[in-house]
């Protein structure tokens, strides 16, 4: 078993079921362009964060971490019309490339960009009214997954679903004593969700051509 193999089962995935599209893919290349790191999800992973977000009937949006607005173009095109997405990305840069492939893709009505600190961002969204949120994607530094925890929480109602990204990395989720914030940040989220009684959980671990990760999918409970 092997990333070839993983990486030539996800291209013959995408030919029945995730057809090239021309505006992601000028989004993707928009990113290279800029200079900023291919960490975006991937396509089958995009069309199924579209799927989530159709599923659950999502009208009200939110993702920490836009990067260049990849799964954020995904879950746009899953809103109904009114539906909005929010996306909170620290770097000025990153931001600046998503709002033009916003643009690009047709989406920028229905998606606000909010640039700084999610930690400062998320205390704001709750100061200014907003939510509850259908859907949360969780995708920026891996250090700060359990306080957007606590914040997706405080932005969400019973039924809203709260999906994270890079929860394996590889495997090593399960070293107690790995010294990689990204690793320590998942595991002090999964020691929360043990106790956590707000919210029902579960994590997947995926092969694909990003690799060896996964993703916690929860519903917070009534
Ligand atoms: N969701 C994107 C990928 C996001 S990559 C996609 O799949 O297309 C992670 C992003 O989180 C990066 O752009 C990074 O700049 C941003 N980020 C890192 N720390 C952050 C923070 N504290 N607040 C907001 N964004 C942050
Ligand atoms: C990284 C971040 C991601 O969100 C991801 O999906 C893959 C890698 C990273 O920071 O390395
Ligand atoms: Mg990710």
């Amino acid at each position: 078993m092997s990333q070839e193999l993983w990486t030539a089962v996800d291209t013959y995935i995408k030919e029945s079921m995730v057809p090239a599209d021309p505006i992601l893919t000028a989004a993707l290349q928009a990113a290279v362009d800029a200079g900023l790191p291919a960490i975006a999800v991937s396509p089958t992973q995009g069309k199924l964060l579209h799927l989530m977000a159709r599923m659950c009937g999502a009208r009200k949006i939110l993702e920490i971490g836009t990067l260049g607005g990849y799964s954020t173009i995904w879950l746009a095109r899953a809103l109904p019309a009114g539906g909005r997405i929010i996306t909170l990305e620290l770097d000025p840069k990153h931001a600046e490339v998503a709002r033009k492939n916003f643009a690009a893709a047709g989406v920028a009505g229905a998606v606000e960009v909010r640039v700084g600190n999610a930690l400062e961002s998320l205390p704001k969204l709750v100061e200014e009214g907003f939510g509850p949120f259908d859907l949360i994607f969780i995708d920026a530094d891996k250090a700060n997954i359990p306080a957007y925890l606590e914040w997706s929480l405080k932005l969400s109602r019973p039924g809203s679903v709260i999906v994270v990204d890079n929860i394996i990395r590889d495997g090593a989720v399960i070293e107690p004593d790995n010294k990689d914030p990204h690793i320590q940040g998942v595991r002090k989220f999964n020691a929360m969700l043990a106790k956590e009684k707000r919210v029902s959980a579960t994590e997947i671990q995926t092969v694909g051509e990003k690799g060896y990760d996964g993703f916690a999918l929860l519903v917070v409970n009534a």
